[in-house]
């Protein structure tokens, strides 16, 4: 605490927390930008805000990406996690598999010795695919489970970093341009006042559901992040961020 004390870390979260109306921040030190290591600290700290916020035998939705994967890592044998069931947010966003919600959900529930569902959903559906799709009842079943989350738990990316790292086609890239992306968030798109330009057809958690939830713990750090946490707070689903300097100083300088 004195060494965070001495970095202005603490000083740090409450003018974040005060100026972006959030319930709560954490920030870390160093900046996961220029120091990889930076976000293994961002998965310890969501796991022990997860601790703290967990109630036995509820349902945890989580999200993909590396972000994710550090939390993951980050996660131990522990009396309330044990209890959790644990979900992907959504369905396939055009991740690698090991950045996908499914595998990262996988990990957070075996390392902790908590249950898991997946939702297998293939990336890049046709509307007649989704609509049958969402026919079937045990995928009914999961998606009304998800949508019951009562803690999510996400990362935020730059709106083009993660369609690029998507394989998105030349045609998405040039609307996301037009429309002037800047985050993106659970296979959400936002332009810088949070508006949402642009969605990947999948199913699982909706925004409207999220708002639900007791609890939000967005994960996201890297001083190139600041812009889209920014913009995707903008939109007004957030609760608690756990981010690191780096994007806490940048973010600071765009308010
Ligand atoms: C995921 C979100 O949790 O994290 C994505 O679903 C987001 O939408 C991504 O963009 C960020 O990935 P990374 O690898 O930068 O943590």
């Amino acid at each position: 605490d004195v060494i965070r004390e001495w970095f202005g870390l603490n000083q740090l979260e409450h003018q974040l927390e005060k100026q972006l109306g959030l319930n709560k921040v954490i920030v870390v030190a160093g900046n996961s930008l220029t120091q990889p290591w930076v976000k293994n600290d961002l998965g310890r700290s969501a796991v022990q805000q997860l601790k703290q916020w967990a109630e036995p035998n509820s349902v945890v939705s989580v999200a993909g990406g590396t972000t994710m994967e550090a939390v993951a890592q980050a996660m131990t044998p522990h009396p309330v996690l044990r209890t959790l069931l644990y979900v992907p947010a959504r369905g396939g966003l055009g991740e690698k598999v090991e950045y996908q919600a499914n595998t990262i959900c996988s990990e957070m529930a075996s390392r902790s010795g908590g249950q898991y569902r997946l939702l297998h959903v293939p990336d890049q559906l046709s509307k007649e695919a989704y609509a049958s799709l969402l026919e079937d009842e045990q995928i009914k079943e999961l998606i009304r489970i998800i949508r019951s989350a009562r803690i999510v738990v996400h990362g935020i990316g730059e709106a083009n970093t993660m369609a690029t790292r998507r394989k998105a086609s030349p045609q998405m890239l040039a609307k996301l341009k037009e429309r002037q992306a800047v985050a993106e968030a659970f296979g959400y798109y936002f332009d810088r006042d949070g508006n949402i330009v642009y969605k990947i057809q999948t199913v699982g958690l909706r925004l409207e559901d999220i708002k639900q939830a007791d609890h939000i713990i967005a994960v996201a750090g890297g001083e190139d992040k600041a812009e889209a946490i920014l913009a995707f707070l903008k939109h007004g689903v957030h609760d608690c961020l756990i981010t690191d300097e780096g994007a806490a100083r940048q973010m600071l300088q765009y308010i």
